[in-house]
């Protein structure tokens, strides 16, 4: 018994031990740049769609691959709902709106769905989301993951070349928690990180005053407590959140809102530090 146990330790070591996988870059775009989040709900959507526009407005062509298999939210955060037209049913043609290109489980999901959709539906989908899509001529694609750090992540993150991931939290201690295990994942599967993220930092009030209803600057001492990159803080806003409910991305329908700056900062450091 006490053997087997070792044995069962040591596959499970092999299995996440750092090692040379063999990445496939996706095809169409130059850098892939993963927005991940090891809690949910914490804002990596609304941050992917408006991190896009920012990086749209320094002179980038742009995509978003919504990963998110099990609530996509990019249909609803951009209000397109076509179906993607495929390339002799091998590949799918992205969407394209407000001049950027886009692809999510959301546009496919009845009996109409392509054939290439049906079998790989069950195994394997955010892998076929980033094998078969027919993006053109993209400098950035940003890939807004589903929330955790399971078996889904882990796959995609070894399978796929990424340039750089970003890690979204609040600077909830909960939450804070979850980007140690978030860390840690993107650096067994050796993927750089960009840089840490902190929304709903705070909230400020028609008195001018600023409240941290999910505590103080948490985000911040964790990128420094692993020697990363803290890209910036965004507060609770509900122009933001009413801009993704009605499909019109505050950094696309504001550029010069204070929000939409924060971004435009973020886009800059992206650039920076990928370019
Ligand atoms: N800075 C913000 N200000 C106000 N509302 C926000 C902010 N960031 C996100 N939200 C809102 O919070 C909710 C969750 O955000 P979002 O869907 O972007 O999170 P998520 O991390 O993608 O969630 P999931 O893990 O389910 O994919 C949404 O209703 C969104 O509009
Ligand atoms: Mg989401």
């Amino acid at each position: 018994m006490f053997k087997n146990k070792a044995k069962t330790g040591n596959n499970l070591k092999e299995k996440v031990s750092p090692k040379n996988f063999t990445k496939n870059p996706i095809k169409g775009t130059k850098f892939t740049v993963m927005i991940s989040s090891a809690k949910g709900g914490v804002g990596k959507s609304t941050f992917s769609i408006n991190l896009l526009f920012a990086l749209q407005k320094l002179g980038y062509k742009v995509g978003l691959l919504d990963a998110d298999i099990h609530g996509p939210s990019l249909p609803k955060m951009i209000g397109l709902n076509e179906r993607p037209k495929t390339n002799n049913d091998k590949f799918l043609l992205p969407l394209e709106k407000y001049g950027a290109q886009f692809m999510s489980l959301g546009f496919l999901v009845d009996e109409k769905t392509p054939m290439i959709w049906r079998g790989p539906m069950v195994a394997g989908t955010i892998k076929t989301l980033a094998e078969k899509v027919l993006w053109k001529d993209l400098d950035f694609l940003i890939i807004d993951m589903p929330p955790g750090t399971g078996d889904t992540q882990l796959t995609f993150a070894q399978d796929v070349k990424i340039d750089g991931a970003i890690i979204i939290s609040t600077p909830q201690e909960l939450a804070l928690m979850d980007v140690t295990r978030g860390i840690q994942m993107f650096n067994k599967v050796k993927i750089k990180i960009l840089g840490l993220v902190e929304n709903m930092s705070f909230f400020k009030g028609d008195d001018g005053k600023s409240y941290n209803i999910f505590g103080e600057d948490g985000v911040e001492k964790t990128a420094k407590e692993f020697d990363k990159k803290f890209l910036g803080k965004i507060p609770i806003n509900t122009e933001l959140r009413k801009s993704a409910d009605l499909g019109l991305p505050l950094t696309y329908k504001k550029p010069d809102h204070e929000i939409s700056k924060i971004f435009a900062d973020i886009a800059l450091k992206i650039k920076q530090d990928v370019l």
